[in-house]
């Protein structure tokens, strides 16, 4: 794990080349799985259990409401990995209702932090008897090993709670989908996608903004983790100020990214960093996409959508996807990027 964040730090943050844009200026892109690591799960914890993080408690509400119908797909014999897993809380109301359709399958509950995968599975063990559960700890690409090696001949259906997967712009987007495709989904299985698609800026903006200062701790105690795993003290809090922007870009609803912008130069020898004076890190911390953005992606990555859901009181979406067998399923309008996977 610490290698994999290490080798995204260098490839995305230290060797930026200044080619992609966010929000018109060039981004040092911050790996997420950085955020998590160590104690970030815990910051993340903190952020979620706020009154204005909404995306929690929307998705939870969503899988209460149609979780019966979500497993309807489900076969028994089926394997579940939830890639991200995070909190038991938001997985729990879907596996109640499996649990009580009575089909016996797995759940593998998958995370770079190791402490919610062992409450999850030791809660689930106890609380489910169709239900067999095992925890991984690792990243995607470990859990995604880990299955090839299991050889399971059984349906699989793979987890994506909480805009995990899709959370980024577009091309990205259809890169981690392609990904997983190449790599894991096989025919026969299935993808659940969580995907916030809230444009309200009132209700984004106090979501990424609460009055404690959870977001911007969890954001400050992710960089101060890079410190430990770059060998050097490049941030320091008091050298740069968080702050954040919407951002208008092409093929989705809206974007939000954290601004890290520095207060003074800052240079950093060792790593080869030297940022001027109100110079800006920028984090995507989520772009929102409707139903139909994501019916571009879907269809990008080779993909066809089964099914969808949203959330009553809230304009945040569950889909079913497979695998586009003939490649003439959901036909989304062509994509307007360039883009190559
Ligand atoms: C936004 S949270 C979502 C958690 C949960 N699925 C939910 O919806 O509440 C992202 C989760 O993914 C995990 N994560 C992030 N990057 C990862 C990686 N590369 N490999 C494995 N887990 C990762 C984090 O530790 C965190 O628990």
């Amino acid at each position: 794990m610490v290698d994999h964040i290490q080798e995204r730090l260098k490839r995305d943050f230290l060797a930026n080349e200044g080619t992609k844009l966010v929000g018109g200026v060039p981004r040092r892109a911050i790996p997420a799985s950085l955020m998590y690591y160590e104690n970030g799960f815990e910051r993340w914890r903190d952020v979620t259990s706020g009154p204005q993080f909404y995306q929690t408690r929307v998705e939870i509400e969503l899988l209460e409401h149609y979780g019966a119908q979500i497993v309807e797909l489900i076969e028994p014999g089926s394997l579940l990995i939830d890639l991200g897993s995070g909190e038991f809380r938001k997985v729990e109301p879907l596996l109640d209702a499996l649990e009580a359709t009575q089909k016996d399958v797995q759940y593998i509950a998958l995370d770079i932090a190791p402490v919610p995968v062992e409450e999850a599975i030791s809660r689930f063990r106890k609380r489910y008897q169709h239900i067999q559960s095992t925890g991984l700890w690792g990243t995607f690409g470990d859990g995604i090993e880990w299955l090839k090696k299991l050889n399971f001949s059984g349906p699989k259906w793979f987890l994506s709670l909480g805009s995990i997967f899709c959370y980024s712009d577009l091309e990205e987007s259809v890169t981690e989908l392609t990904w997983l495709a190449t790599n894991a989904i096989g025919l026969q299985d299935r993808m659940l996608l969580g995907v916030d698609a809230e444009t309200n800026r009132d209700v984004l903006w106090a979501s990424y903004h609460d009055v404690e200062g959870r977001f911007e701790r969890f954001i400050s105690g992710g960089l101060q983790t890079s410190n430990k795993l770059l060998g050097h003290d490049w941030y320091r809090p008091e050298d740069w100020e968080i702050s954040s922007v919407f951002v208008d870009e092409t093929n989705q609803e809206i974007g939000h990214a954290i601004v890290i912008r520095a207060k003074h130069d800052v240079t950093c020898d060792p790593l080869g960093l030297k940022f001027s004076t109100g110079e800006e890190i920028r984090w995507i911390s989520g772009n929102k996409k409707g139903p139909s953005t994501m019916r571009k992606i879907f269809t990008a990555a080779g993909f066809k959508e089964l099914a969808s859901w949203k959330t009553p009181s809230a304009n945040f979406y569950e889909y079913t996807i497979a695998r586009d067998q003939d490649g003439d399923g959901q036909k989304g309008p062509a994509i307007e990027f360039p883009y190559k996977v």
